[in-house]
This record gives C-alpha cells, structure tokens and sequence, in this order.
C-alpha cells in the first residue's frame, strides 16, 4: 500500500475510472493520502464523480511514471469515510485544498480505497501485483491467495475471483 502511495505521489497525479452505467468516465485526480493505514482519495459530493461512486464504488486507478517508464493500475471499491478526523488528515496534506474544501463543509468527501489490487507493469518486467485494503480473515475464514477477499474454509473456489483456494494457511 506504501508502495503504491509513494508512486501515486511521485506521478502528482492519475487518473480515475468510475462508471455510470454502462459507461465508465475517466478523469485525471491528485489527492491520495494514508490515514490509519489505509490509502485515500478526496473528491468533492457535488462533483458528478462523487454520484458515480455513491452508486457504484468500484473503481480504477492509472498512472504512469515517465522517468521509470512503469506504470500502476488500481482496482479498488471506494468507501467513504465519513470521520472528520479522515478528511482532516487529507487536507492537511494538501494545504492548498484548504482554498476550496474543508473537513466541515458538508461538501468535502475522503474515500478509503478497499479490496484494492494494484498492478505494477512495464514494457520489460512482468506484472508485479499488490494487494491491500482486505478484510482480515476470522476464525473459520481463509484470505482468497489470488484476489484477497474473505473466503469461507468450506469453499473450494473463492467467490469472487474463482481462484482454487489452499487451505494450507487456515
Ligand atoms: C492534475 C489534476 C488533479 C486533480 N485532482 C483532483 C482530486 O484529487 N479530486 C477532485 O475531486 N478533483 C480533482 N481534479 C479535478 C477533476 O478532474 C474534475 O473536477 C473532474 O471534472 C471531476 O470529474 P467529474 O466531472 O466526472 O465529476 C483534478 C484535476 C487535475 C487537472
């Protein structure tokens, strides 16, 4: 998750995939920030990006590091932190946000990006995959090894990914 802040922050900006419908919108983004361990991203609720996530959360992050020549692709489901505390933290590392937004504005919005798999590619190295932002499985529950999400330790298949689970770790 570090790992993907920091390339975040040194490409100073990305962009963000949502979807209406069956048409995904596309928008360049900067903000990103670490709050208790979690990576977020700020929007406004007036911004027609901010209705897109209300009805569907899933999302994709791109962004491109011309100097290293990689590039990072995020998929995650966005869930909006409500805490001020959350969107404080965001702001204050932006300061300059703080001309538009603030923690109290009723407009401001932080979103924790969870079930997040990050892909890391370039034109001469194979994909390298980061996961982060998973439920932590409980007892009697096992971590799908491909996709991340909470699996029950009588499934076979993870339900979301598919992916033949190893009960090995249980
Ligand atoms: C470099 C750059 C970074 C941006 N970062 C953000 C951001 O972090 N959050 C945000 O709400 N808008 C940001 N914007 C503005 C959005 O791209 C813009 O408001 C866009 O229209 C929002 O998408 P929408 O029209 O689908 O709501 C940024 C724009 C640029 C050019």
């Amino acid at each position: 998750m570090e790992e993907v802040y920091q390339f975040l922050r040194k490409c100073e900006y990305y962009f963000l995939a949502t979807c209406e419908g069956n048409q995904p919108h596309v928008r360049p983004f900067g903000t990103v920030n670490i709050f208790e361990g979690n990576l977020y991203i700020q929007t406004g609720h007036v911004k027609s990006v901010a209705h897109q996530i209300e009805e569907n959360p899933k999302c994709e992050i791109c962004a491109y590091d011309a100097a290293e020549n990689t590039w990072v692709r995020v998929a995650a489901t966005l869930v909006e932190d409500a805490r001020l505390e959350a969107k404080a933290s965001m702001l204050d590392s932006y300061p300059e946000l703080r001309a538009m937004y603030n923690e109290h504005d009723g407009n401001t919005v932080v979103y924790k990006l969870t079930d997040a798999i990050a892909t890391f590619s370039s034109f001469t190295t194979p994909p390298r995959v980061v996961r982060f932002g998973f439920k932590e499985a409980a007892e009697g529950q096992i971590n799908c090894q491909e996709c991340g999400a909470v699996c029950d330790k009588h499934d076979v298949f993870c339900p979301n990914c598919g992916n033949k689970l190893d009960k090995r770790q249980m």
